[in-house]
This record gives structure tokens, sequence and C-alpha cells, in this order.
């Protein structure tokens, strides 16, 4: 059936050309929609095409599109997904193909349609309506165990006991054509003959069978399957990987969503659902946890047990096939009962698309991430000082601080942060109140909020001089309120009530050790009502076990998260702070320059076309001018005489340096030559460095503007294989890789970001100004930051530069990119992987 529609809008970003076509009347349920959007541009076609079904309830299969532009095809690959009822929504990313051809399209296409920044987080807006809960998954009506085993010992036995036991209330369909009844229910050979739809497939049968098993769900409606089964791409044969291909491709045709394979499974402890083979069910609670490792949801799903924290949705995402983390944190972030999403993520498929829903999310709710298994292989294949400095770790540093995630280090750390978020309001800002009666454990926890950057405040004068009158003279009113050892629970209440009340105070951590009159209990009832009598976040670090007796559980009835010792308390009250800094920063959209992009094109092209993969000097400097760099001015010399000549033009003093493209590291040869002030000076250093430098392809030497004054800073680029171009920026010169003082970020970048990047090195202070020097042209570097953004982003050729050193004058001197060096590559774009 061909259903007419209109297009309503295109967009062309940087990755991607995103297409909002409307049918002509509703889309409900589940209806086929065929879409032909043809560009006739300018005698050539662009054609964007796609087929694929529509269910306004569900996400939206991705579908696989195919771009033509002239005689160079461009097979991407798109997801497209409902934006709102009636209207569909395609993104298709750019994958490969030529860059000329794709720049073309993308010109010719904005000639014609509206105008659009070059930034894919412009689709955010529009995404924000789309449906993206995956129902099926964790309110299922009905739930098939294929594979289900009379077997106690099987994987799935466990599945179906766990189904059964546990309270949830959908109908559950064992299914195993050998037997009649599994755990006295009624048993099914096959999904196609249960007579009803199944919302869930959960399959446990060997990996060869899951073909066949798809099919059935398949044939009996059902849209949504978990796969336990391992045996695909993990073990790394061609079988496996083609396996899981076949499946996924299986399951798109269909339209059928899969999660795994090779997972764990799923919970939902709200509705009962656990789809999992472990051994217990968590309790109820609003942290949701997606994992890439099934093991350590076992692990974690044990302790969280013995510790008493709860759960709104457990996700073991397996292989992630189909499904990604980004589809389940879409889904968490519309999920009423989660009020932080964490995660244990190894890698993620689009660093991209990760970034932009993380970063709409975390305005949300927090999303508190550990990362683990950082890689050093892409560093050591770099051959730029940025890619060796740069490398997954930093990635995901960067990526993390852009889009508001929280980072955890630990799985303790992870948890420790989760049950702030979880229980508690996020501080408006990073004052910290301690409340204690214990000395030692206060100074740890003061020390470990210095360290963490966190304030300390002192308390008004009106607090001090209330607390004054009702306290014995022992106790301290600086903060830490220390009431000191025999303090009873009117001493902690008349002192708690006053300090949160303080308007210096934004959150506030009770510690207590149990000493031999201290009243425990008494103090954790106190301490709860206090908490939800508060609009600020109340942690507590009650020390000890056996002498706390019920205070843990009161506390936590009362939702007051409890640490075990106070460093931990103090370091869950900085994530949230921080999170809260970046909810309340504002996100300007990074600045555009004018700049000769066509000039900076022309240069690489010719590079290119020269069979070119290095740039410097004069190319390099020139891509930099047409992007509006200041650079030094350099007169290439072929002579000594040609040199002493340049020398005069340019004024002395002059640095030189050897002009010869195969040469990488011009200072090891003894190619550069700085502060000559005469024409001898000039002369003989030509002569000295052409001689050293026989055996290279050397053209003369270039004669250069001496810069003086100024800090040697680098500025630089690599791309990250998930995330795309990273930038960098540092102490430059020629410790850049000893001292390694560095900041990074994942381009584009606004001006906020590229000021804390020069904020966070620590030779940050110096730039400042420091023991009466000048202070360095800042502001000139956060442009010089933005403006390497901006040509990053445009020539997805250059997958490597280094700026370094970029001299930054004195304020309002500017600065200057004095060398620079540029790895480029054909066909290749510097983008992240998909
Ligand atoms: N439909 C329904 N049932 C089927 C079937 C089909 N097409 N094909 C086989 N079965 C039945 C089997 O007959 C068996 O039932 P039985 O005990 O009554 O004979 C049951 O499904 C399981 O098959 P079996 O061959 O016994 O496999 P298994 O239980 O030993 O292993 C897996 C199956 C899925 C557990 C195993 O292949 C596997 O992948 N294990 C690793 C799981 C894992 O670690 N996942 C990642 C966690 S992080």
């Amino acid at each position: 059936m061909g259903y007419h529609t209109i297009q309503r809008e295109t967009r062309i970003c940087e990755d991607a050309v995103l297409v909002t076509v409307r049918a002509e009347f509703p889309i409900r349920g589940s209806v086929e929609l065929s879409t032909l959007a043809l560009f006739l541009v300018h005698g050539h076609s662009a054609a964007l095409a796609c087929t694929c079904v529509r269910n306004i309830h569900d996400t939206i299969p991705p579908v696989t599109l195919s771009v033509r532009v002239e005689n160079a095809i461009t097979v991407s690959y798109g997801a497209a997904e409902v934006a709102e009822q009636g209207s569909v929504y395609l993104r298709v990313a750019w994958l490969r193909g030529l860059e000329i051809a794709r720049n073309e399209l993308t010109r010719r296409l904005r000639h014609i349609y509206s105008p659009c920044q070059h930034k894919l987080g412009n689709t955010v807006e529009k995404q924000t309506t789309r449906n993206k809960s995956l129902r099926a998954f964790f309110e299922p009506e009905s739930v098939a165990v294929i594979g289900a085993s009379q077997d106690e010992e099987k994987v799935g036995h466990s599945v179906l006991r766990n189904l059964l036991r546990f309270g949830f209330e959908g109908r559950v369909y064992p299914i195993n054509p050998k037997a009649g009844e599994i755990l006295g229910t009624k048993c099914y050979p096959s999904a196609r003959v249960i007579g009803s739809r199944i919302d869930l497939g959960v399959i446990v049968v060997p990996a060869r069978f899951v073909p066949v098993v798809i099919e059935d769900l398949i044939a009996n409606g059902c849209r949504a399957c978990v796969i336990i089964t391992a045996g695909f791409k993990e073990i790394g044969s061609r079988e496996g990987v083609e396996l899981e291909k076949r499946i996924v491709a299986m399951a798109r045709e269909a339209h059928m969503r899969i999660l795994g394979p090779n997972c764990f499974g799923i919970i939902n402890p709200h509705n009962g659902l656990n789809a999992t083979f472990g051994r217990d069910m968590p309790g109820k609670g609003h942290i949701a946890f997606m994992s890439q490792s099934g093991a350590l949801c076992v692990a974690v799903l044990d302790w969280a047990l013995g510790v008493g924290i709860g759960f709104s949705k457990v996700i073991s995402m397996g292989n992630e096939a189909d499904l990604t983390e980004v589809d389940y944190m879409e889904a968490l972030a519309q999920d009423e009962k989660t009020r932080v999403i964490l995660g244990y993520i190894e890698g993620v498929k689009d660093g991209r698309r990760f970034l932009e829903a993380a970063e709409r999310i975390a305005r949300e709710k927090p999303l508190v991430f550990i990362k683990a298994g950082g890689t050093s292989a892409g560093a050591r294949a770099a051959a730029s000082h940025t890619g060796s400095m740069a490398g997954s770790e930093k990635a995901f540093k960067a990526a993390f601080r852009q889009s508001g995630i929280v980072p955890a280090r630990s799985i303790e750390e992870l948890f420790d942060i989760a049950a702030g978020f979880a229980y508690q309001q996020v501080p408006r800002g990073p004052r910290l109140a301690i409340v204690t009666n214990a000395g030692g454990p206060a100074i740890m926890a003061s020390d470990a909020a210095e360290r963490l950057g966190l304030i300390l405040p002192n308390l008004t004068k009106e607090t001090v001089q209330y607390l004054r009158e009702r306290m014995p003279p022992e106790v301290s009113l600086n903060n830490p309120v220390d009431l000191i050892g025999d303090a009873d629970v009117e001493r902690y209440r008349v002192a708690s009530e006053k300090v949160l009340e303080d308007p210096n105070v934004d959150g506030c951590i009770f510690i207590l050790s149990p000493q031999a009159t201290t009243e425990v209990e008494g103090n954790a009832e106190l301490v709860g009502t206090l908490a939800e009598s508060t609009d600020k976040p109340v942690l507590s670090s009650f020390m000890g076990r056996v002498r706390l007796g019920r205070a843990n559980a009161i506390l936590q009835e009362h939702s007051v998260p409890n640490y075990s010792y106070p460093e931990r308390a103090v370091n869950a009250f900085r994530a949230m702070a921080d999170y809260s800094s970046w909810l309340r920063s504002p996100k300007p959209e990074p600045r555009s320059f004018e700049v000769d992009r066509r000039r900076a094109e022309e240069v690489l092209t010719k590079a290119l076309s020269d069979g070119r993969r290095e740039l410097a000097d004069t190319d390099g400097r020139e891509i930099l001018a047409a992007y509006g760099f200041r650079t030094p001015e350099t007169l290439l010399a072929r002579t000594s005489k040609e040199a002493i000549a340049a020398a005069e033009t340019i004024g002395y003093p002059v640095v030189m340096k050897i002009a010869a493209r195969d040469i990488l590291h011009k200072t090891d040869i003894g190619g550069v030559a700085v502060g000559l002030r005469t024409p001898e000076e000039v002369r003989l250093a030509f002569l000295d460095m052409t001689s050293r430098a026989q055996g290279y392809l050397v053209e003369g030497a270039n004669v250069q503007e001496m810069i003086r004054g100024g800090r040697e800073m680098i500025l630089g680029m690599s791309c990250d294989s998930t995330f795309g171009p990273l930038l960098l920026f540092g102490l430059g010169g020629i410790y850049v890789e000893t001292l390694k003082d560095t900041s990074f970020r994942i381009a584009p970048v606004n001006e906020d970001e590229a000021r804390n990047m020069i904020r966070e090195i620590r030779a940050y202070s110096i730039l400042q100004g420091a023991r009466g020097e000048p202070p360095s042209d800042i502001d000139m570097t956060v442009e010089s930051i933005l403006r390497l953004s901006q040509l990053v982003m445009d020539m997805s050729a250059i997958t490597e530069l280094d700026i370094n050193p970029l001299i930054v004058l004195p304020q309002g001197q500017g600065a200057v990119a004095v060398d620079c060096r540029m790895v480029i590559k054909e066909d290749e774009r510097c983008r992240a992987s998909t």
C-alpha cells in the first residue's frame, strides 16, 4: 500500500541529512509507510529512499538508505523514528563517501531547503517528542520463554522460574517441543501455536536454533525479544558474527527489537518481571542499572540485595546487536520509576548519538556512568603529539563532562553517587555543612571536601550566635560543627535545624560515631525527619556496624543515604554539586567565524590529489590562515642569499626552519635555528641546516618572523574512533609530552567549553600572570580553540592536527600559530564510529 506523503522539513547537518516527512493521515498502530524523497538537484539526483513499518507506540527499527550523488554511491545507515503522531523522522548518517560529492550535495540541498547550522545538536529539539519507551520489554502482558526446561540445572529453567515466582502478573508461556508442562505451567512446542500475540520472547536455546526461534516469534506477531543465548559476535568467529548479522536482519525486516544477545536478561522489580537466570529479585527502587557486562549485573544484584539497594530497572545489554545503550538511556529517561540512570559501559556504538542523547537526558535525570577498558592502542598509532596524548579514556572523560554524565571510578562509587541522586535533592551549589559528634572523622570529611573542590562555608553570624546561646562552650561552631562526643539527640536537633536553614549552606552531611552515650537510633530518626522537612540534600555517615542497630534501616526508611565513611558521603555530595553546576550552566551554541573555507578546501584537495598524507609549513599555515589564525610571516629561501634577503624583509631577529616535506621532526636533525640577528648568522644557519638535511627532499629553508614573549601552548585535534574530532589544549613547546599538562573536549565546542579547557590545565595560573608577569591573552586563546573547532568540523579530511607552539602573547596582543602539522586522509571522514 502506498501513502502519499508531503515533505515537511529537511536539515543538512555535519553528519547527516535529516528529513521529516508527514503522512497525510495519522499513523496509528502498526502501519506500513513507504516514503521516497527524491531531490532533483541541478540535473543530478540524490535519492533518499526508505521503507519501513511505523508504530507510534514503539521505537522504529533502523532502515538502510542509499544516497546516490553523481557517480559516487554512499550507502548509509540511518535510523528512522516517529517524531510525532503522523510524521516520520529520518536520520541518515554519512558513513563514507567522496567528500566532494558530500559537500556538493550538502551545498545544493542547502540552497534549495532552509539552511541549518553545522551541528548535530540541531536535531535535539526534534527528538524530544519521540516515543522511546521499550514498553514491550519492561511492561509486557505476556512473555514466552523459548528453551524453558524441566531440568533445574538449565538456564531455561531458571528464567522460567524467575518469571513465575516474583509476582509478575502477565501470562507466561514456556516453549519447549518436548515438554507438556514445566513448573506447573502449560508448555507449547512453538511460539507459532500459542494462539495469542506474545509481547516479549526470552530466548534461551543454543545459538544455532535462534534464527528458527525468531522466525516463530515473528510469525506469532511478537515484536520484542531478549536473547540470553551466547555464541554470537562475542566469540570472535566469522560464524558468530554472521549469525548475529542474520538475526538482526531478520528482526529488522519484521520490525522486531532485540535486547542482547549474550546477556543476563532484564528485571523490572516494580511489576515482578525477572527475565534473567539469576537467583534473586532485587528490591524496588528508583535506580536504573544498565550494564554491558552480564557478570557484573549478577554481582551487583547480589551485593545490592545485601545492602538494601532497590532498582527501577536492570538491563544487561549484551552484544547490543540491535538495541544499544542509547535506546536504553532514552527508555529510562521516560521511565517514571527511574530517578537516576547508572551505566557500566566498555564502549559505545555511536559516539555522536550517545553524546546528543546523554546531554538531553542529563538535563532531566542524572546519568552516572562507569567506563571500563580504556585503550591506548589508538594513541600508539598516532603521528602527532595530540594523537599520542589522546586515547579513548581522555575522549570518554571529555564526552562525559560535556554531556553532563557524572563519572564514577568504581562500582562502589557508582552506587554511592546513585544513592544521593535517587533519594535526595540536587544541591543548589557546592557549599557543604558538616555536623558531627566526632572530630577526627570531621577532619577527614573536611580534607576530602577541600580536595574535591567543595566549599565548607562559614555559617552566618546569626547561626553562630544562635548556636552559641544554646550549645555548651566546648562545641565548635565553625563548619564542621562539632557537637562533641556526649551530644544527645536534642543537641543534634537544635544544631542541625539551624545549620540546614543557614543561607550559606547548600547541603549537609551528618556524621555520627557511636560513642557510649550516643543515641544512635534516635539520631537516625532525627536526621531522617530533618531530611524530609528541607529542600537541601542531607547525607549521613553513621559510622561503625554493631552499635548502629536499626539506624541504617531507619535512615533508609527516610530515604537518607548512609555511607560507612565520611569521605564517601563527601564524594557523593561532590558529584551532586558538580551535576548541579552543569545543570545551571547555559549551553551556548558554538560561535561561527567568517572563514575562507573554500581556500582551505582547495589546499587540502590539492594535497590529497598529490598523494600527500601530511601537511606542514606553507600548506598548514595557509589552512590555518584561512580559518583566521595569525601565523608568523614566513618566506621560503632556496639559497643562503635568498635567506638573507628574506630576513631583511621580515626584520631581525628571525627564525629559520628547514623546508623538507619528508622531515617530521625538524629539531631532531638540527633543522631549526632561532634568534638569528645578522646576515652572517642567517647565512651560516642556512648552510648548516641544509647540509645536515642531506638525503631528504630539501626545498630550502623557511625564514620566519620571530615571535617574542608569550607562552608556548599546544592546540591540537586527533580523531577518536568513538566520538570523532577530539580537541586538545595544553602546555606546548618541547615539554609537551613530558609534562602532559593538557585538557580535552569533543568538537564542536562552545565558548564556555573552550574557556574551561584553558582553566583546567595546571599552567593556567601562569597564563593568568604569575609572579608579576603580564597575563596572557586568554580571550584570544579561547578564540583559537573555537576556530580550530570550526576548522576540524568543516574539514573532515584532517585526521590529526598539532599547532605547536601556539604562542599566546600578553593580554590584548593575540596568539600566533607558529608551527603546525596535519595528517590528512582521503575517503576517510574523521567521525565517530557507527
Ligand atoms: N524451541 C524451544 N525449545 C528448544 C528449541 C526450540 N527451537 N530447541 C531446543 N530447545 C530446548 C531444548 O530441548 C532444551 O530443553 P530440554 O532441557 O527439555 O531438553 C532447552 O531448549 C535448552 O536447550 P539445550 O540444548 O539443553 O541448551 P542449554 O540449556 O544447555 O543451553 C543456552 C542453552 C542458551 C543457555 C546456551 O546455549 C548459552 O548460550 N549459554 C550461555 C548463556 C550466557 O552466558 N549468556 C550471557 C550471560 S551474561
